[in-house]
């Protein structure tokens, strides 16, 4: 398949939509090597480097697929907006789905993804289109802050260089607009972790003042209209550690985060 993407001057991604067009979404699981996961734990060991571009918190393919697989159909329209790397973009056309994708940082080699910066007071929502699903991965709080914000700028920053109250609010602010934006039947799919003080910090003495958990973004949902139907547990890879990095915790104390969940809700 590299091959014939490089020969024919195409996209990975593009090669591989060609080859799977019209199959059933579960022989495309089946050709890409991938597992179908028929239970709410989907661990991946790595990105699938076949899709999205390299991007500071790029999530795997694998997951976008899953969520694909059960909460759309073929031709259904998802709506990414803060689409990175571009993952879900890959993965929809992969999967036969339309998709529209939004994020502060463009780039040349991703022109599906147009530029909107999200400010949620301003009211603006940047399609007529109303999306069957909304993908949502946006920064966990303030980790790869300086990462994101390398992308952005002073005028218009990432949401990770944010207080934690204003932080709460972009949130609450953007449920409630995708709210007033969507069908009836929408579903949201939000991926997100808990955020706790633990670099260099033993569980024991970890403040709890600024940390942020799922119950906080649940609560926000259920604030704003919407109502849970799953939450899968998405962890990440605990291999990037170094044995010396683990072995250096463990001395300490100090208790790392790998969950990460993804919630799934509809609008109530
Ligand atoms: C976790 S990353 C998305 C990663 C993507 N799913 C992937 O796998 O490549 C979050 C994205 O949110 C964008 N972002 C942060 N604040 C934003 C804002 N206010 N408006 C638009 N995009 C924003 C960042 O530029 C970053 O690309």
């Amino acid at each position: 398949m590299n091959y014939i993407a490089e020969h024919y001057n195409m996209d990975l991604a593009l090669a591989w939509a060609l080859r799977l067009e019209g199959k059933a979404d579960q022989e495309k699981f089946k050709e890409l090597g991938w597992g179908l996961r028929t239970w709410d734990l989907w661990n991946f060991n790595e990105c699938d480097e076949r899709f999205g571009d390299d991007w500071p918190g790029r999530i795997p393919a694998q997951l976008v697929a899953h969520t694909l697989f059960y909460f759309t159909k073929p031709g259904d329209l998802v709506f990414d907006p803060m689409a990175g790397g571009g993952v879900v973009s890959d993965v929809c056309l992969v999967f036969e789905r339309r998709c529209q994708s939004f994020d502060l940082a463009t780039s040349e080699s991703r022109p599906e993804i147009l530029y909107h910066y999200w400010e949620p007071q301003d009211g603006c929502w940047p399609t007529t289109k109303k999306p069957d699903l909304i993908f949502f991965d946006p920064p966990y709080y303030t980790k790869k802050k300086k990462e994101y914000q390398g992308k952005a700028n002073e005028k218009t920053p990432s949401i990770s260089s944010y207080s934690k109250e204003k932080y709460e609010n972009f949130f609450e602010g953007f449920f409630r607009l995708a709210h007033r934006n969507v069908k009836d039947t929408t579903r949201i799919a939000f991926l997100n972790a808990d955020w706790r003080d633990f670099q260099s910090t033993p569980a024991l003495k970890e403040s709890s003042d600024n940390s942020i958990s799922m119950f906080d973004y649940h609560r926000i949902l259920s604030e704003t209209g919407w109502k849970m139907t799953h939450r899968i547990e998405c962890p990440l890879s605990s291999e990037r550690m170094s044995g010396n990095e683990v072995l250096k915790m463990q001395g300490k104390r100090i208790l790392g985060a790998v969950g990460r969940s993804l919630i799934v809700a509809k609008r109530t």
